[in-house]
């Protein structure tokens, strides 16, 4: 085991990149690095959190030599959606471009370092990643699986009435309206889900409305706060930074380029994957019935539509 402290920089001090730092430094996860062009941003929020913790480790630059050698970068830099945007494709255009300048950086300054893509819409730009950053597979992955699992497991509990903690679920997919949610294969203490709803009486309408739910649930949050959603974005992405740093080797679903697996090539979306000490050591294969695996290459080809569009060839 290496004792030696690690360095996390954070591209983004907006609502997700502040609430990350703020959870990593928590947990003593290593130094941060928050940065953000908005200058006063990034010093003001490593200000509050250095007081609020008594910490000197956390600094906020706008100079990227500053994440020179980073273990790991966090990437939540770019615009979010605001009420009435709909889609987090609307959001494509202007944050390739914020993607391609972060890669740059990423390729400059610490090209080995373990990227957690976090920007909307994430797989497409976890891809851009991926390509100009010139990063290998393994060491790049898009945060929305663990965030639509959350959802997913909330919701359920909510309509068992049991703890969240008590549900199992698993979401495929890209992180959009055509996510996959696996009802088949989700537990609830241990039991397959189906017997759990027959033993309450509950029927594939309480399913269909808790699906529905999960897939509207950061269009809820957005309607509500105004802003998207941050808390459980950042839980996500330090839950993926943990598994790494620890190499806890914990299977958590993200969204990684795939090559082959799923029938699927050269497009990033989510599936399980096990994260340790080398990043992504695994892919796994759940095995699909004929129609979670036509919902799959939907929801793929969904992601990967869209980043023709941005006229990516690859
Ligand atoms: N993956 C997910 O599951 C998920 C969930 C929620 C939100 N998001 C996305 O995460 C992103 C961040 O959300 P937020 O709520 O923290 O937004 P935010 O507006 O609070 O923060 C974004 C920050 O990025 C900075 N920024 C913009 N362009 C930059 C650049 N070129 N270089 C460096 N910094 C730059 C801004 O100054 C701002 O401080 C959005 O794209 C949002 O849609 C993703």
């Amino acid at each position: 085991v290496e004792n030696r402290v690690y360095k996390i920089s954070i591209i983004g001090a907006g609502r997700i990149g502040g609430t990350i730092a703020h959870l990593a430094a928590l947990k003593n996860l290593g130094h941060i690095v928050l940065f953000d062009i908005d200058e006063g941003l990034a010093q003001g929020k490593a200000l509050d959190l250095s007081h609020s913790l008594a910490t000197d480790t956390i600094i906020g630059t706008h100079s990227y030599q500053d994440i020179t050698d980073s273990d790991v970068v966090i990437v939540t830099a770019g615009t979010a959606r605001t009420p009435g945007v709909t889609s987090r494709d609307a959001l494509c255009e202007a944050n390739v471009a914020v993607m391609r300048s972060v890669a740059e950086a990423i390729k400059s300054y610490t090209p080995s370092a373990f990227v957690i893509v976090i920007t909307n819409p994430v797989d497409v730009m976890t891809y851009v990643m991926h390509k100009f950053a010139e990063l290998n597979r393994n060491m790049v992955l898009g945060m929305s699986g663990i965030l639509d699992t959350s959802r997913y497991n909330y919701f359920l509990s909510q309509a068992l009435g049991v703890s969240p903690k008590a549900v199992q679920g698993i979401v495929l997919g890209g992180h959009g309206d055509d996510m996959v949610p696996l009802p088949r294969l989700t537990t609830v203490g241990g039991v397959p889900l189906m017997e759990v709803l027959n033993q309450k009486g509950l029927d594939e309408h309480a399913l269909t409305q808790v699906i529905e739910k999960t897939r509207y649930g950061g269009t809820t949050i957005l309607n509500l706060l105004k802003t998207s959603a941050f808390y459980a974005p950042a839980s996500g992405a330090v839950e993926m930074l943990e598994a790494y740093l620890h190499d806890q080797k914990k299977i958590l679903p993200c969204s990684v380029c795939l090559n082959g697996e799923y029938d699927v090539r050269d497009v990033c979306v989510g599936v399980p994957v096990v994260i340790g000490q080398t990043g992504v050591e695994g892919v796994i294969e759940l095995e699909l019935n004929e129609m979670e695996q036509m919902n799959f290459k939907k929801s793929a080809q969904s992601v990967e539509m869209m980043v023709k569009s941005i006229g990516w060839t690859s």
